[in-house]
């Protein structure tokens, strides 16, 4: 059994009973705004500026998504988050044939730089911070947003945003993996470097426990599974020769709220703080912006139901509450209606106005972490921390989050959960009202919002005309000068870049790199 962690450092230091005795306990909680950032990440945090409102939306073509983001920019938004769809995110064209019927579907289409542009017509990407849910292809969607940006003449240090590039949390849950394991390290850490030249305010990574949370995840083994998956990060651009106060800084996380209020603050604040001293004692991070874990938080997806959908309205503003109080600082409120199907705008807009009434007819902007000293919530911070760090430890101890992965241990571990809750509100010991209690004979009809099912075909035909109208040799050259870093060690982002302002597609230069270094199966994951 390994004595000390992966850096060298003496596993009982950072994982040990004794560690949470140090600076961070309960007993020294310390200021908003200091290390440990238990009770917050800024000295002011909502008493200066609101969290950011930003609702994840985007469906069809980027004309159809285009008008959405207009839409919440009128009503109030104050921040952008792209929904792709899954070719898109899994790095085909839409006139591949394993895009067929997805086009559009769960999110925006989006193949070359014409799509990009229509996507951010009349959008001042210069002001709107503008957070993009893509993973294995992030680098490829990043660069085409720089690459509108730039033809806008904003300047690249001008744009804010966030990409999530945060593939090891999808071989645990959703699965929209392309590489392997060690080439989507060096992907993420090239998109690390990349950024700190050429787009410096860019986060640059939402390492994410949302997603192992919707597939089963307890609050405990969300934040350690994901805060694992952090590690994983800092080590993997540390090995690549970065000093982390170069990058750190520009990580984020993406984490769920759910109603249980009380626990789910008790868990931003434990996940704060253990971040932060894993930062500082095990990478050795000076800048205090490099131990800060900033976050953004969506309201839990599996607790909405279609039974009774207005009582989804309830539970988003219980699942919004929990959150804020936790210290967020983006928040996405769902759809009363998405448990049938996507939100229609006036479901949309209500969910936004959500968040719009939590943060202007409350107090909740008036007190920075208004559970500091509570009893209930400080002892359920210190126990969240302690049992969080007890199951790192476990992943340490396996040699780290990606030979975990490997070993199909946090998805086991995360089923096992699931089973439990499935049998636990089966059996009515967990209750789900409108569902097994205070259930009602018949539902009202709701009317769901229907994709244009010609969408496929139009986006196909605008695919035919990108690629008659581009410069053939231009694009076949540049795929080339990609291939050929990406053999080597150079950053194949500005070969990338360069492909893509020539022309060349989502779809082709995600094949390019899949020549390269092959792609990853489920089948690689033992168990
Ligand atoms: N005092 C001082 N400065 C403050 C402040 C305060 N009280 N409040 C804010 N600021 C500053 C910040 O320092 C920042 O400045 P900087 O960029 O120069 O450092 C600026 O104001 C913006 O504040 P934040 O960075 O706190 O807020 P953002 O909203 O810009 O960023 C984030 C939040 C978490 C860091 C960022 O990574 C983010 O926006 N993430 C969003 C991720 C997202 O939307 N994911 C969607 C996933 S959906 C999905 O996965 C699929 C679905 O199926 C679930």
């Amino acid at each position: 059994m390994p004595h000390t962690t992966q850096s060298g450092l003496p596993i009982e230091t950072l994982y040990g009973p004794e560690s949470t005795r140090g600076p961070g306990h309960a007993a020294t909680l310390g200021q908003p705004g200091t290390h440990p950032f238990t009770r917050g990440v800024y000295p002011t945090m909502y008493t200066d500026r609101p969290w950011t409102m930003r609702q994840y939306a985007g469906f069809g073509t980027a004309e159809e998504s285009n008008a959405r983001y207009r839409t919440l920019i009128a009503n109030g938004t104050t921040g952008l988050s792209v929904a792709f769809d899954l070719p898109t995110q899994m790095g085909y064209d839409s006139d591949a044939a394993l895009a067929r019927g997805e086009v559009g579907k769960v999110g925006v289409a989006i193949d070359s730089i014409e799509d990009m542009r229509v996507l951010f017509h009349s959008i001042p990407m210069g002001q709107v911070s503008t957070s993009m849910t893509i993973n294995a292809p992030a680098a490829v969607l990043l660069l085409l947003y720089q690459l509108v940006a730039e033809e806008k003449g904003i300047a690249a240090d001008q744009l804010t945003g966030t990409v999530q590039n945060d593939v090891l949390k999808e071989y645990i849950a959703r699965g929209t993996y392309i590489y392997p394991p060690a080439a989507s390290l060096r992907l993420a850490t090239d998109i690390f470097r990349y950024c700190r030249t050429e787009i410096p305010r860019w986060n640059t990574i939402s390492i994410s426990g949302y997603h192992m949370a919707e597939a089963g995840a307890s609050p405990v083994q969300e934040i350690a599974f994901t805060l694992a998956n952090g590690i994983e990060y800092v080590r993997a651009a540390v090995a690549a020769g970065m000093d982390v106060d170069d990058f750190a800084p520009r990580l984020s996380f993406f984490f769920v709220a759910r109603t249980t209020i009380l626990e789910e603050v008790a868990k931003f604040r434990a996940a704060r703080r253990i971040w932060a001293r894993i930062m500082r004692d095990e990478f050795g991070a000076r800048n205090p912006k490099s131990q800060m874990l900033r976050f953004h938080t969506q309201t839990a997806g599996v607790q909405l139901t279609a039974q009774q959908p207005e009582l989804n309205l309830v539970r988003v503003t219980m699942q919004g509450l929990a959150a804020v109080l936790g210290g967020t600082q983006s928040l996405h409120t769902n759809s009363f209606d998405e448990a049938m199907a996507l939100p229609t705008e006036k479901s949309a807009r209500l969910a936004l106005r959500t968040q719009q009434v939590l943060a202007h007819e409350s107090d909740l902007t008036a007190t920075v972490d208004p559970f500091a000293g509570s009893y209930a919530v400080e002892r359920m911070t210190d126990e969240l921390e302690a049992a969080t760090l007890a199951l790192m430890r476990r992943v340490e101890e396996m040699g780290g989050a990606a030979k975990a992965i490997e070993q199909g241990f946090q998805k086991s571990e995360i089923e096992t959960v699931a089973y439990r809750v499935a049998l636990d509100t089966d059996s009515g010991r967990r209750v789900v009202v409108g569902v097994n209690r205070y259930a009602q004979d018949e539902e009202e009809p709701y009317e769901p919002l229907r994709i244009d099912p010609s969408i496929e075909a139009r986006q196909i035909e605008r695919l035919a005309k990108l690629r008659a109208w581009r410069c053939t040799t231009r694009v076949r050259e540049s795929l080339q000068d990609l291939k050929a870093t990406a053999l080597g060690t150079g950053n194949v982002l500005y070969p990338m870049k360069a492909a893509l302002s020539a022309g060349a597609t989502v779809g082709e230069v995600s094949d390019a790199l899949r020549e390269v270094w092959g792609t990853h199966t489920s089948a690689d994951t033992r168990l």
